[in-house]
């Protein structure tokens, strides 16, 4: 099988798939309180499309693939989208990220369906400032999404928390004990800087603060723990606790990804607006034009990104992250 090879060494094998813009939460630091204006259902690529892509993708050595959104959820039945992928040649592992509200009535039908793991996006354990945070959800229909997860049989679930100063900073010893006494890993992520938050400054918290933070409550060991991104992982006795640091450039050096938006455009970088439109030849099913299409925005694909000089996608709801 061929392997995907950047222009600069990096071994590309894992691909973030945003199934649709569309979310039921408002996240600060990630879309505008009123919405963005959704993309109209029949641009996106369809289901079929998709894991025609993910078909292609597959033979030319992509062998993880993550659904995003948006939220993944709220694009209906997207158990039927993890059966069509599961099927594929090359595929080894498939995952999702949510933000867990739809998780009661998914869970069940995902596993079913084939999907390896999940990742719950949760900054805060605080009714009050989930709202806050997310503007339009409710903590407890998130704390559903864990029990469901749990009784659905998925295992190596993970929690994803973006630390943001002043605002959940004094919660990160809860968010570990409530991800650690559940037998989960937790990541915390560095807040990226987007033109919804002009003032990211004053929020930003860097990783190496956090981990000072936990070093006072915590007895953290590193750990040699690798996934699919690029996380760092520390051991406490109880669990991982994983940091990812986008604005380290260290970050882009380990690289291993692209990404596909709900239209079908290819994007090889989340710090740089450069895309590659898939969905035409998608439609017409043209794997010669797919692959080249891939192996293009591969052979583009920037060194690192630039978000520290200019902010990137305005959107980062659409590219899930
Ligand atoms: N900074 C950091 N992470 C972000 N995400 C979205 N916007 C940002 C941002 N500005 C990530 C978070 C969130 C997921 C859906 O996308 O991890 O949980
Ligand atoms: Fe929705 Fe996730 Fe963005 Fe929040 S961060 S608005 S849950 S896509």
């Amino acid at each position: 099988m061929e392997q995907l090879i950047d222009s600069f060494g990096r071994k590309i094998n894992y691909i973030r798939i945003s199934v649709t813009d569309r979310c039921n939460f408002r996240c600060i630091y990630c879309m505008p309180e009123g919405g963005i204006n959704w993309k109209p259902m029949d641009t996106l690529l369809t289901y079929e499309e998709i894991s025609f892509f993910i078909k292609v993708a597959g033979k030319l050595g992509i062998s993880k693939v993550k659904l995003t959104g948006g939220e993944p959820l709220v694009r209906k039945h997207l158990d039927n989208l993890v059966s069509l992928v599961r099927k594929t040649d090359g595929i080894k592992e498939i995952s999702l990220t949510t933000n867990g509200t739809m998780l009661p009535v998914y869970a069940e039908r995902l596993k079913d369906a084939g999907l390896d793991r999940i990742t719950v996006s949760l900054d805060t354990l605080s009714k009050d400032k989930f709202k806050q945070i997310t503007r339009m959800g409710v903590l407890d229909d998130v704390l559903k999404g864990f029990d469901v997860i749990d009784s659905a049989g998925f295992t190596k679930t993970k929690i994803n928390t973006v630390v943001m100063k002043t605002i959940n900073d004094d919660e990160i010893t809860q968010l570990i004990e409530f991800a650690h006494k559940r037998g989960y890993d937790i990541r915390f992520i560095e807040l990226m800087p987007t033109e919804l938050i002009p003032n990211w400054k004053d929020y930003f918290i860097s990783i190496k603060r956090i981990k000072d933070i936990i070093k006072d409550r915590f007895d953290i060991k590193s750990s040699d723990k690798k996934t699919n991104g690029p996380s760092v992982y520390y051991k406490t006795k109880d669990g991982y606790i994983g940091f990812i640091t986008p604005l380290s450039k260290a970050f882009c050096a380990a690289c291993n990804r692209i990404r596909l938006s709900s239209e079908g455009d290819i994007i090889a970088c989340l710090g740089h607006d450069i895309r590659v439109n898939v969905k035409d030849a998608v439609a017409r099913k043209d794997e010669v034009m797919v692959e080249k299409l891939i192996k293009y925005s591969i052979k583009i694909k920037p060194k690192e990104h630039s978000m520290l000089t200019e902010s990137i996608h305005s959107t980062m709801s659409a590219i899930g992250g």
